[in-house]
């Protein structure tokens, strides 16, 4: 990994970590002055309608009912993508039949170049678990936008035609209602995930 990953990373934590705090609850006072506690909810996801591997639409709600992992990425990157997927798949391994309640979503944030059928090879290569989401330009991006994640196009200077994407790479986990629980990163190992997952399931 290098600098620049490790940056995006530490953002990401702390973007997670206001997503935690949010979660406190919190006192407010109304019009009159008065204080009344309230639970606020984490400002971390939302709907969201995209493309599975077959090219049928699929929404947040399709998932009702499973946990969501959710993983925001795209097949052309060189370390984190991976290292995030593996650590995803080899976490639902170790849960087992428990795994079955729940979702492993990796979205495209490069939809220019994941296709649907590339979504689903590139996953597929990973864990037949892991369900690849791509879609229009303004759906990828309404997606990243409901999940407050980064991501930026770099531009090779040499090669004009190719590009990286610099993007945060947080592991969200939605309950079955979709409300945002923890987040882990590409870089938390397989046993905390499945640890932490396990008490949830
Ligand atoms: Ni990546």
């Amino acid at each position: 990994m290098n600098i620049r990953y490790a940056l995006i990373a530490i953002v990401g934590l702390a973007v997670g970590g206001l997503g935690a705090l949010a979660l406190l609850p919190s006192q407010q006072k109304d019009a009159n002055g008065t204080q009344s506690a309230s639970m606020g909810k984490a400002q971390v996801g939302g709907p969201f309608t995209l493309v599975d591997g077959s090219g049928k639409a699929v929404t947040d709600a399709s998932f009702r009912g499973r946990y969501m992992l959710v993983y925001f990425g795209y097949t052309y990157c060189p370390d984190v993508c991976p290292a995030g997927l593996q650590v995803i798949a080899a976490a639902l391994d170790k849960l087992g039949p428990k795994a079955d309640k729940v979702a492993p979503i990796f979205i495209s944030l490069d939809p220019a170049r994941d296709t649907p059928a590339k979504m689903a090879d590139y996953v597929g290569s990973f864990s037949p678990r892991l369900i690849g989401l791509t879609g229009s330009e303004e759906q990828v991006a309404a997606a990243a936008k409901a999940y407050r994640v980064y991501s930026r196009k770099v531009v090779d200077t040499k090669s004009p035609n190719d590009y990286t994407l610099d993007h945060s790479s947080i592991i969200y986990v939605m309950d079955p209602k979709g409300e945002f629980v923890m987040h882990f990163t590409h870089a938390t190992s397989a046993d905390m995930i499945a640890d932490r997952l396990g008490k949830l399931l």
